[in-house]
């Protein structure tokens, strides 16, 4: 898997939404900024500020990556759970399909609170819910099953989208704006859907038999085929103030 690539495509899901959050979180003049579990630097890469940009990851391999993708970024080798920085260090501080990973996402998102200024912004782009996946025709449900499964057995918890507003305000930050993303059409182009099938492939190498992936494979083309294809998995952001 290149998981650069796959961030990338990821990226391109929340790419609006970005712009709109970032907008109203103030990055034009932030002097700031923290991205929480950076991956190989695929959001970092699209962001466009004056703002010194930092940033951490718990992988070091992620981390070699990122400093080639987002070379003008502060990066440190550190865990969400207890982040490297003072009190009240940063303008912003955000993560993206980062909480679904950490075991314990409400000490990351206080861990994100203490390290914002009073009046900063936290963000949280994008956390999915697997568990209200919807998958259509039905014949395709157990897709979203295998594929939650997998991502279970991966270390993620696959519904924490569903609870991301609710960590947010027990963490004690005032929720600014929360919701779920939108994502656009051209995500069912054929070129999105043979991305989504490699890692769909991956994910399920070891669990489901090859037989079967491929007959799913086949049904999910011609459901897209048909113009009966349905898949939606919900997720979502919050932007909140400290
Ligand atoms: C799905 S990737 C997302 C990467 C990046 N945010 C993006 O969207 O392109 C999740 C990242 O979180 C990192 N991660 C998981 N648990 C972490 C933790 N406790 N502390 C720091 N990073 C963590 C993983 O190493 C991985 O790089």
């Amino acid at each position: 898997m290149n998981w650069h690539d796959r961030y990338t495509q990821q990226a391109r899901w929340t790419h609006d939404l970005r712009a709109y959050l970032f907008d109203k979180a103030g990055l034009t003049h932030a002097r700031r900024v923290l991205e929480v579990g950076c991956g190989t630097g695929a959001i970092l890469s699209t962001i466009d500020s004056a703002a010194s940009l930092h940033a951490l990851d718990l992988a070091r391999a992620a981390l070699a990556e990122a400093r080639i993708h987002a070379p003008r970024v502060s990066l440190a080798n550190a865990d969400a759970l207890s982040l490297p920085y003072e009190d009240f260090t940063f303008d912003i501080t955000f993560c993206h399909f980062l909480l679904l990973w950490v075991r314990d996402p409400l000490q990351a998102v206080c861990e994100m609170a203490r390290v914002t200024r009073p009046h900063g912004y936290v963000l949280a782009l994008a956390e999915p819910d697997y568990n209200a996946r919807v998958d259509k025709p039905d014949s395709l449900a157990p897709l979203g099953r295998w594929q939650a499964d997998a991502l279970t057995r991966q270390g993620a918890d696959v519904s924490f989208g569903a609870r991301l507003a609710e960590t947010f305000a027990r963490a004690g930050i005032e929720i600014v704006e929360t919701g779920a993303i939108r994502r656009s059409e051209n995500e069912a182009s054929l070129e999105e859907r043979e991305k989504e099938w490699a890692v769909i492939e991956a994910d399920l190498a070891a669990s489901v038999s090859g037989e079967d992936i491929r007959i799913m494979k086949l049904m999910d083309e011609e459901a897209w085929a048909r113009g009966e294809r349905v898949l939606h998995v919900p997720t979502y952001f919050v932007l909140g103030r400290v």
